[in-house]
């Protein structure tokens, strides 16, 4: 086994098609990474079946399971460190994170969005309002952001961005799909750039700064 492949945990609440970007770019050789768990809080996520086709360790842990808030956390952190999770990422995670888990992986978890953050996120957005919110607006440019997480939704500095253009006579649907396809490159890219930039075992994680 390859130690230096970057150690990276997913969490996906859906349909996983982002976590099968990574799954795919990891096996064709072309990421120096390994995903070591992919984490659900839905049971039926096809995120999870994805994960065990590839042979990946597939949990399903929610608050529900755990039955509160604190054993949640607890049992989040204790998956997380069992597998020596390098970086952890949110890929399609409809849930919050715990704050004490955020504060452990500080500068150590990315997610992706699908739109030029700040622009059209926060609390709500998420899915296809999204992209009902890009139209309505009349945007001429929509796009993918992966960003470090912190306490609030959608709101840690950006680590990677993509732009895709909004046509004349797009629909919350046919964007949706375009920016999907730049979502399916970009976030194995910014895996590939925070390998890049991760010394395992150094003091400080990658410092969570907006690239120039
Ligand atoms: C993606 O659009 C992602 O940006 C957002 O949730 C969606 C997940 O899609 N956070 P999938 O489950 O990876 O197909």
């Amino acid at each position: 086994m390859n130690t230096d492949l970057l150690r990276v945990a997913v969490m996906a609440s859906g349909s996983g098609t982002n976590l099968q970007s990574i799954l795919d770019r990891c096996a064709a050789g072309s990421l120096p990474a390994r995903v070591v768990v992919v984490i659900s809080n839905n049971r039926n996520a096809t995120a999870l079946e994805r994960a065990r086709k590839a042979g990946v360790d597939a949990v399903h842990w929610s608050e529900k399971k755990a039955g509160s808030p604190e054993a949640f956390a607890e049992g989040l952190l204790d998956i997380l460190k069992q597998a020596g999770a390098d970086l952890v990422v949110l890929a399609g995670y409809m849930k919050l994170v715990p704050p004490q888990v955020v504060a452990a992986y500080r500068g150590r978890m990315l997610n992706i969005h699908p739109a030029l953050l700040p622009k059209h996120g926060g609390q709500g957005f998420y899915g296809m309002r999204v992209h009902e919110a890009v139209v309505a607006a009349g945007d001429t440019e929509s796009g993918a952001t992966v960003h470090f997480v912190d306490a609030e939704y959608d709101r840690g500095p950006t680590f990677l961005q993509r732009t895709v253009p909004v046509l004349p006579g797009d629909t919350p649907e046919s964007l949706q799909t375009r920016v999907l396809a730049v979502e399916h490159e970009l976030l194995p890219d910014a895996i590939a750039k925070f390998a890049s930039e991760y010394k395992r075992g150094a003091n400080a994680p990658v410092e969570m700064k907006t690239p120039k």
